[in-house]
């Protein structure tokens, strides 16, 4: 099975991006994680998106779009969760291609709908574990033992640059303009269902694991 999770930041997508993986074994493919490893191992693909990320503003199709045909084949029989990929409709055409020349196609696209303002506190209370990723919040989800990673259970923690309040409202005015309107693309194929993402992270899980066993 191959999902997009589509949603503004901080809706939720790489939470339960990392849900599914650990409990599905799907492979979540976030070109968000892909381009901060990038921008950490200082290749040439990092040189170029450090400063467009740290703006809240899209990397090129050409260079998410690389990424994904680089990885895609570590999803095959395994199921890909598109977590934050496609954002554009060059990018949407581009994932097409991708999947039609594996004899793969996209079954579902869950929008996860929430209110805007919410998401400004989610954003900036975010931060993760810097050995594993396992994600956090100051308000919503701190580790079971405090400064213990649940997951791993190492001390360090980090926040990712960009989670700052004035770049958090370039990436939203960013989904918008560009990532919003590649909706009524998918919508005419049929493949929308919509999440409501102000409910609990495990009652958005509920909603998503419905969806996926076709309840
Ligand atoms: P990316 O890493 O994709 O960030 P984003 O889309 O802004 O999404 P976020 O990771 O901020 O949010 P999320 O929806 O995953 O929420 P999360 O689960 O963490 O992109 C970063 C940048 O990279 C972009 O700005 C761009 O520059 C570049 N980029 C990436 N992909 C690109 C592409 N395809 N094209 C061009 N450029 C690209 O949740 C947020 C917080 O809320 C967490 O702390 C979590 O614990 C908490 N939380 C989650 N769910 C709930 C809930 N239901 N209730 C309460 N709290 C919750
Ligand atoms: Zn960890």
């Amino acid at each position: 099975m191959n999902i997009i999770l589509l949603g503004p930041p901080g809706a939720g997508k790489g939470t339960q991006a990392q849900r599914l993986e650990q409990q599905r074994g799907m492979v979540q493919m976030s070109t968000g994680d892909m381009l901060r490893a990038a921008v950490k191992a200082g290749t040439p693909v990092g040189l170029k998106a450090k400063a467009v990320m740290e703006a809240g503003e899209l990397v090129s199709d050409a260079i998410v779009s690389a990424l994904i045909g680089e990885r895609l084949d570590e999803t095959e029989g395994k199921g890909a969760i598109f977590d934050g990929f496609p954002r554009t409709g060059h990018q949407a055409a581009a994932l097409e291609i991708l999947l039609g020349e594996r004899g793969r196609a996209l079954d579902h696209v869950i929008e996860i709908e929430v209110d805007e303002d919410a998401l400004v506190e989610r954003i900036t209370g975010r931060f993760s574990c810097a050995n594993c990723g396992a994600g956090y919040h100051d308000r919503f989800k701190l580790p079971k033992v405090e400064g213990t990673c649940d997951v791993c259970g190492q001390h360090e923690f980090k926040r990712r640059p960009d989670d700052n309040e004035a770049t958090v409202r370039t990436r939203m005015s960013e989904y918008r303009a560009k990532t919003a309107p590649i909706l009524p693309y998918y919508e005419e194929r049929g493949l929308v269902r919509r999440v409501d993402g102000m409910a609990s992270v495990e009652k958005v899980a509920r909603q998503i694991d419905a969806i996926l066993d076709g309840a």
